[in-house]
């Protein structure tokens, strides 16, 4: 049985301080919602006196999700003290998360003060948080380039005052992890009341080691660690979630274990990107779009004989339907074949020999083969998926009039007709389907790549679309980029199982 470590997610404080990545309350209510259902023991939900929008989102969140301890952030002071437990008010389990800087520079420039003068703050600011709440987590801020010694007197005083949970920032992401690992023994080891409250870490990435430095805080006694989905946050970032989740499982030896469910991580992953304008870096560990994909030959090759040989973790385990076998050049016919029958086509060795051939020929021209070429290679641009919609007849008139677009789409037995106006023809033959379907989709990305170069080239179209809480890819490709694009939008209805609105 492996000891519990508690996650606590910042993404909706730290990570939401980003420039651009704001959220309005509605949008954090549903990344609250999808944390809960992953799993994480504490959502950090905001700094409530920072400003009235992050206090709403506070209290908003605090109704809308019960599993998870809601926390919200306040300096040392009581004014950010009271805004908390206000907006806390309505959580079923809440904590203030208070703290001040305990590092040279921040108590003698940024503080204007002195050692012991912070203590006194310190503790005041716990004992009157205890005033409200049960759970109170104190930070020492820029605690990772603090004088070990303070610290420790700090935590003690803490404790003392009533702390449940001392968090130990790397605020400026300076230690290694060595040195971080060492702070937090040094903790264990030399606070007499260390076992009255639980250690925490928050590492910052501005060395690319906050994942590093959190793991060997863990390993050293902190039982929680305070993190965001894909690491978003200030600068370089916060530590992780998913590294630090995943390391643990690929690493049982060490015998601590969270309860994410691990499996809600891509999702997740890709919902906070989404919504958060921030894309995550293709080669970024676990949930980046090449994690799990293999390129060379001999890798796979590899992974077909036996995953195993080139993955240390099981793509499945994350949320993901298999490895990526990506298809370039180097690819032989076994890779081909395999993703070909992913995608639902199994072909005679004749059929295989053709298809490989001008495979090869788009393999020189294009880095990186995607499932839509394979599509196109194949004679089925216009899509996968049982096709039970099917788009059949598409006019646009455009130039210098008004985009005006008249569809005749199959949903199931019947055909429909449709005529709509729109800012730009894609725009029109989108809302005249729409008009067609009982749901509300919403279209929340739109990628068109020329395949090749000049005039005659193929264009290939991606659309992101939302019908409620599901998420679907559609594609399509076409020499002529509105039909690429209205084939793309199409797909992705099959894809959500959409039904026809009754005339
Ligand atoms: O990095 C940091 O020190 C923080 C504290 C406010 C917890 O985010
Ligand atoms: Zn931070």
């Amino acid at each position: 049985m492996s000891e519990k470590l508690y996650v606590f997610d910042t993404t909706l404080r730290d990570g939401e301080q980003v420039p651009g990545c704001q959220l309005n309350t509605i949008e954090k209510i549903e990344v609250a919602r999808a944390l809960e259902a992953l799993g994480v023991d504490v959502i950090e939900a905001g700094f409530p006196v920072s400003s009235p929008g992050d206090f709403n989102s506070v209290r908003e969140i605090s109704k809308a999700v019960s599993l998870p301890v809601i926390c919200a952030l306040t300096r040392a002071v009581p004014k950010d003290i009271d805004a908390a437990a206000d907006a806390l008010a309505l959580a079923k389990r809440k904590r203030i998360h208070t703290g001040i800087g305990v590092s040279h520079s921040h108590i003698y420039h940024k503080l204007n003060s002195n050692p012991d003068e912070i203590v006194e703050r310190a503790v005041a600011a716990v004992k009157y948080a205890r005033k409200y709440v049960e759970d109170v987590e104190f930070y020492a801020e820029d605690a990772g380039r603090a004088d070990n010694e303070y610290l420790a007197r700090v935590v003690q005083a803490v404790i003392a005052a009533g702390a449940t949970v001392v968090n130990i920032p790397d605020t400026t992401g300076y230690c290694l992890p060595l040195e971080y690992g060492r702070k937090i023994k040094y903790l264990m080891e030399h606070v007499d009341n260390i076992h009255r409250a639980i250690l925490s870490t928050h590492c910052h990435n501005d060395l690319g080691m906050a994942t590093a430095n959190t793991l060997e805080g863990v390993i050293n006694g902190a039982r929680q660690v305070e993190v965001t989905i894909n690491g978003i946050g200030e600068r370089a970032g916060n530590t992780a979630l998913e590294e630090v989740v995943m390391a643990l499982r690929c690493h049982r030896h060490l015998g601590i274990d969270t309860s994410v469910d691990s499996k809600l991580l891509t999702s997740t992953s890709r919902m906070v990107a989404s919504m958060m304008n921030m894309p995550v870096q293709a080669n970024k560990a676990i949930v980046g779009r090449n994690a799990f994909a293999h390129s060379s030959g001999i890798h796979q090759d590899g992974v077909l004989k036996n995953r195993e040989s080139y993955e240390i973790i099981d793509p499945v385990d994350v949320g993901l339907d298999e490895s990526v076998i990506a298809l370039t050049a180097r690819s032989g016919r076994a890779a081909l074949s395999h993703r070909l029958e992913l995608l639902g086509y199994k072909l005679e060795q004749n059929e295989l020999d053709e298809v490989y051939a001008r495979f090869l020929d788009l393999a020189d021209k294009k880095k990186d083969i995607r499932d839509d070429d394979l599509l196109y290679l194949v004679g089925d641009a216009g899509g996968r998926a049982s096709k039970r919609i099917r788009l059949k007849y598409l006019q646009i008139l455009t130039g210098t009039l008004i985009p005006t677009a008249t569809v005749i789409v199959r949903i199931g037995e019947s055909e429909r007709t449709a005529t709509h106006t729109g800012n730009g023809p894609v725009d029109a033959a989108v809302k005249a389907i729409k008009t067609l379907i009982n749901e509300q989709v919403l279209i929340t990305e739109f990628l068109i790549q020329a395949m090749n170069k000049g005039s005659d080239d193929v264009g290939r179209v991606h659309v992101q679309v939302k019908c409620g809480q599901l998420l679907v890819h559609g594609f399509s490709a076409d020499t002529d980029v509105v039909k690429a694009a209205v084939g793309a939008f199409v797909d992705a209805l099959n894809l959500v199982n959409a039904t026809e609105k009754k005339e």
